[in-house]
């Protein structure tokens, strides 16, 4: 049994963790978020300094957590990418650190594959294929992965601007409700009719990319019926407006996630990332996913989001696999696919 060590910092989220043979052992997890609010964004130099001064603290939480000694883990895991440049150097210079202090293997892994992976803690070993539909504040990707060991993450398609968490943050701010958008707005949304405004379903035409995704031009939309409401001097039904997003998003998210299982022919659907806490796209996809005769599997809210366990996981079925380790050429690869 191999004791693996996680580290990952591709934006705002200093997470560690330790995993052996598929068992998270303990982590550790500090974030910059507040730091990045008055920008409105993570500022990718802010995010960096903070992982510089949280890295070392998150293992040594992890590692007393787990109960066990530094000295013990086999080898280390890094996220290399996607991620913000700066910030993915912080994790990969930590790492390299760590590894070459304890004389261990190192192996740079994907970030995506890492949100899949972490499923693995809690629900055991995925299919040998399965679709992932990815929902936080930096990502909106449908994917197709294999064998995570081995075998490269397929986009099928992925948000051309606004991922689903910034729209939610983003129409929180119009409404009026407070940051992070997403739980304000899914609590609002229980007092209000997902029916009450009719908000466009973006790139659900025959013409569109079938797994494509845009939210900015539904976000256009509430700020015209903002607009529209305020210019005819009636109060904004802040609830309806809510609910009615709400709506519109997780119709998107639902559709395009059970049309892809059944082109991919998967039984199996992984859904991660912060949104995938909200309840109404919980419920709809369990819906739907129910009656397509296709499996839903989505981890706990505080694995689904940025984390240290989930390269832990990662790593865990790479050196499982035997897979060869890169090393000291591991490197930041902000962009990869
Ligand atoms: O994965 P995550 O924690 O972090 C990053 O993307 O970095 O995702 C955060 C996003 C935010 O945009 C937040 O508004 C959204 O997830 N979110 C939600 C809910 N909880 C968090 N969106 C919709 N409904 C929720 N209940
Ligand atoms: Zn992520």
């Amino acid at each position: 049994m191999s004791l693996v060590l996680g580290i990952e910092t591709s934006c705002d989220e200093t997470g560690a963790g330790l995993v052996a043979d598929g068992v998270l052992l303990g982590d550790g997890l500090a974030s910059s978020a507040d730091e990045h609010a008055r920008f409105g964004g993570v500022v990718p130099e802010v995010a960096a300094r903070a992982h510089v001064s949280a890295v070392v603290p998150m293992v040594r939480m992890a590692v007393e957590r787990a109960g066990v000694s530094l000295s013990d883990v086999d080898a280390v895991a890094v996220t290399a990418g996607p991620g913000l440049s700066p910030a993915l150097h912080v994790g990969v210079a930590a790492a390299k650190a760590y590894a070459t202090a304890l004389g261990v293997p190192l192996h740079g892994v994907h970030h995506l594959a890492g949100h899949a992976a972490v499923d693995v803690l809690e629900h055991g070993p995925l299919p040998e294929r399965c679709v992932a539909l990815i929902v936080s504040g930096g990502h909106t990707s449908l994917l197709s992965m294999g064998d995570l060991a081995r075998d490269p993450v397929v986009h099928l398609g992925d948000t051309v601007d606004d991922a689903a968490g910034e729209a939610f943050d983003k129409v929180a701010r119009l409404l009026g409700l407070p940051y992070p958008g997403g739980p304000a707005i899914s609590k609002a949304a229980l007092e209000g009719d997902p029916h009450a405004v009719a908000f466009p379903r973006p790139m659900t035409g025959p013409r569109d990319a079938p797994f494509g995704f845009s939210f900015s031009g539904l976000k256009t939309a509430v700020a015209r019926h903002v607009e529209a409401t305020h210019d005819a001097g009636r109060a904004l039904a802040v609830p309806d407006v809510a609910a009615s997003f709400q709506q519109a998003v997780v119709d998107v998210l639902v559709r395009k996630a059970v049309r892809a299982c059944r082109e991919q022919e998967s039984d199996t659907l992984l859904m991660v990332g912060g949104v995938a806490a909200n309840r109404a796209l919980r419920e709809g996809m369990e819906t739907a996913c129910a009656g397509a005769g296709i499996t839903l599997r989505v981890p706990v809210p505080r694995l689904c989001t940025d984390n240290g366990a989930m390269i832990a996981a990662l790593g865990d079925l790479l050196v499982r696999a035997d897979v060869p380790p890169a090393g000291l050429a591991s490197t930041a690869v902000p962009s990869v696919e």
